[in-house]
């Protein structure tokens, strides 16, 4: 059933609007864009669709592929239990009203996604940004597509309660086919970096998820703090991990207490890597640019310590292919996907041989993707539709 044949068979009427919006791939940039630096990423060709319509009760009511019909009258509370996924939508309605959005009435939800879901692809943050579009739509509000990424990261930080920076909604807000996004967290700005047609991205999912992801991240967000108010008390007189240069961190690292000085060594230097690869890619050097994809997963694998034994297989066996320019973790971590650009010559054979040394290895298949990058949130279809999407979900 295609998502709109659900819309009408589940609320008994067609929806205004249908919004889509794109998962992520996080190209560089490993846990700089909560500690204010930039990070590079790309809007990838799997996408999450909502179908929805404003009705004048005070009612909200979600359908998705995978749970029944959730309906809700306080939109204010987060849900618990099997409903938790509301949330999201939910959480962006509720940034939406705090600038403005017209409090009468309420709205129907329908929901369906490609971007497969716990591979480090952000489907939550592509839900957050099509509810976003589709609301704003709806409900005839504006916001440029950087307010709705501020809103939609609002809508996490607060109602959902993950403590994310602004890489994952600020991509599916900004992503351009056949761009890379880079974003400077520190000014909230974007441009895009052209991506030669050369180049390939490839996702393997480990599907390994550690137990405590959710509070390994928010560890490691303390952590940076706490390296802050460290390197201020050496008085580096810093707002940030942004703030500081290798030179001037390498100066006081000694001082600093061992796991903090790692986490913060990591955080610098990516930073400055994320920097080298915007300028390797306009330069075209691709071979560069991979060198510094490994240097990333190696420092997130020493020094922040958010790998697993399974994305280092994954990206050793990648750095062994000549293909491959370069391969690192990408996303949160502590499980997750590797992500890994290659030129045109690597292929699915190649991507089929990485897949069958890892279930020699763990006994199970990584999950593999060829990712195209793809243009940010917008409406597919009903007022101000100017796009349409090759999709199967009709
Ligand atoms: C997750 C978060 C992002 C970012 C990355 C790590 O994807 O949602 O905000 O911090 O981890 O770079």
């Amino acid at each position: 059933m295609s998502l709109k044949e659900r819309f009408r068979a589940n609320f008994a009427a067609a929806p205004d609007i249908i919004a889509a919006a794109p998962g992520r791939v996080e190209v560089i940039g490993n846990h700089t864009d909560y500690n204010l630096g930039p990070v590079i990423g790309a809007g990838i060709d799997r996408h999450v669709f909502v179908a929805l319509r404003r009705i004048p009760e005070r009612e909200f009511r979600f359908s998705s592929t995978v749970s029944d019909i959730a309906t809700v009258q306080d939109a204010s509370t987060p849900k618990s239990g099997s409903d938790s996924w509301v949330n999201y939508p939910l959480g962006v309605y509720n940034s939406l009203l705090r600038r403005g959005l017209a409090s009468e009435g309420g709205f129907e939800l329908a929901v369906e996604s490609d971007v497969p879901s716990g591979a480090g692809l952000s489907s939550s943050a592509a839900l957050e940004l099509a509810t976003a579009k589709a609301i704003c739509a709806a409900f005839e509000m504006e916001l440029s597509s950087w307010e709705l990424a501020i809103a939609s990261r609002e809508a996490e930080n607060e109602f959902v309660g993950v403590p994310c920076g602004i890489l994952d909604q600020g991509v599916s807000a900004m992503g351009e086919s056949g761009h890379l996004v880079h974003i400077d967290c520190r000014n909230m700005e974007s441009s895009v970096i052209p991506l030669g047609r050369s180049y390939s991205i490839w996702i393997f999912n480990t599907h390994k998820k550690h137990s405590l992801v959710e509070s390994l991240y928010s560890e490691r967000h303390r952590e940076c703090t706490e390296a802050v108010a460290q390197l201020n008390r050496e008085g580096m007189d810093i707002a940030c991990l942004a703030d500081m240069t290798s030179e001037r961190f390498e100066r006081v690292r000694d001082s600093l207490d061992a796991t903090l000085a790692n986490r913060a060594a990591h955080v610098i230097g990516e930073i400055e890597r994320v920097e080298r690869v915007r300028t390797l890619l306009e330069q075209g050097n691709g071979d560069a640019v991979g060198k510094e994809l490994f240097a990333s997963h190696a420092s997130s694998r020493n020094l922040f310590e958010n790998s697993v034994e399974e994305l280092d297989y994954l990206v050793d066996i990648l750095e062994s292919m000549p293909q491959v320019l370069g391969a690192r973790l990408t996303g949160g971590g502590f499980g997750g996907a590797v992500m890994a650009l290659t030129g045109e010559s690597f292929t699915e054979i190649y991507a089929d041989s990485v897949a069958s040394a890892y279930r020699g290895r763990f006994g199970q298949s990584p999950g593999v993707l060829q990712c195209h990058t793809a243009d940010g949130a917008r409406i597919v279809e009903g007022a101000e539709s100017s796009d349409t999407i090759e999709s199967s979900l009709g």
